[in-house]
């Protein structure tokens, strides 16, 4: 993509005025997004839209029963002034999985990259220049637009694609290396639910449990697998990975889990494709127990993602948080309902004791 010659106008001035060494992973208002309606059993031609407030039916089933889900992905501006979308095809296909789990029509990989090409090409001053480590956010979603009151899909969704120029997510960015805990009594995903899939509901119920690590130093959680909590999952904002120390000949593995409850990451697969054809290393998609990264079998460990991109990771904690003060002070934020575990129990846990466990 090249850029096109643009009239002059508001969001070219803000475009102009952005500090880019500045840029964290914050709101930039750009220009347009690209927004797409299906209804009738196909989505329409599409438009392009000036950035502004989304209007939706007040019954959207997005807003009531969760039919939403997102994509993550970046476009960069290379050497030669051209700027490239990283993967695109390989965001779509996923974010076909969470349209099914969903029950959401699904966007082809066909109509997802003329999405990303036009929100981006709209956009193209945008994009960081070549030299910073900023790139151009992309974020495509599928939410449920249309009215149902009873639990039934939407008679109409919305694909929308919307760009954001952003830097590191970490402040300290990607050569800080950051603390993670493990925090006692909440699971990210159920077994056979929906964490691998980028479900918005997925996300929203890590708010608390983040906040409430971060107050006590921590800057990201690390997810156990939900049914035996004794193998790595994945971090709330990213895949799990790990380098083993170098053989003799300076060759490593690069391990990272195996879970039906986690993101299948672009940025984790690649990360894998190079470490095996650039650097000649193996690979391991496996369980990862906790032990043994306990007990220290890792050279390395980082948090990789297309928003952290690859976070090194210094420290890794397994601990109940406990909320000194009683009630956060965050009225958003959920106080611990039980000192113990942070699960209020809507049910008394000898009923619980009925409910055999399901090996499948
Ligand atoms: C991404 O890496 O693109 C994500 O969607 C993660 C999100 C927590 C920002």
């Amino acid at each position: 993509m090249t850029a096109p010659p643009r009239i002059d106008d508001a969001a070219a001035a803000a475009a102009a005025a952005i500090d880019w060494d500045k840029l964290g992973f914050d709101i930039v208002r750009t220009r347009s997004y690209a927004e797409y309606t299906w209804r009738d059993g196909a989505w329409d031609a599409g438009v392009l839209v000036p950035s502004g407030p989304l209007s939706l039916d007040v019954w959207a089933t997005s807003l009531h029963y969760g039919q939403a889900c997102f994509e993550g992905l970046k476009a960069f501006r290379m050497r030669d002034g051209k700027v490239r979308v990283f993967r695109p095809d390989v965001n779509a296909r996923r974010l076909q999985l969470s349209c099914r789990a969903i029950s959401m029509p699904e966007v082809s990989v066909e109509l997802f990259v003329e999405a990303v090409n036009r929100a981006v090409t709209d956009n193209l001053d945008f994009v960081p220049p070549y030299g910073h480590s900023g790139s151009l956010y992309i974020r495509p979603f599928v939410v449920g637009s249309g009215p149902q009151v009873g639990l039934t899909p939407a008679p109409e969704f919305k694909f929308i694609v919307v760009v954001n120029p952003v830097g590191d997510y970490y402040r300290g960015g990607i050569s800080q290396p950051v603390r993670a805990v493990i925090q006692h009594g909440f699971d990210r995903a159920a077994p056979r639910g929906t964490g691998h899939t980028k479900v918005a509901g997925n996300y929203a119920p890590c708010l608390g449990p983040t906040t409430r690590a971060k107050k006590h130093g921590y800057t990201v959680m690390l997810f156990l697998d939900p049914k035996t909590n004794r193998y790595i999952d994945e971090f709330a904002t990213s895949n799990f990975a790990a380098l083993t120390r170098p053989d003799v000949n300076g060759r490593r593995t690069y391990v990272t889990p195996r879970s039906r409850s986690i993101l299948s990451s672009v940025t984790n697969r690649s990360l894998t494709e190079l470490a095996v054809k650039h650097f000649g290393w193996t690979a391991e998609r496996r369980q990862v127990s906790w032990d043994e990264v306990r007990s220290g079998a890792f050279d390395e460990v980082v948090a990789c993602g297309t928003a952290v991109v690859v976070t090194p990771i210094g420290a890794i904690d397994r601990e109940v948080l406990l909320d000194t003060a009683g009630a956060s002070a965050d009225p958003r934020v959920a106080p611990l309902s039980s000192a113990t575990t942070g699960i209020e129990h809507l049910w008394d846990d000898a009923e619980l004791d009925n409910y055999t466990d399901d090996d499948d």
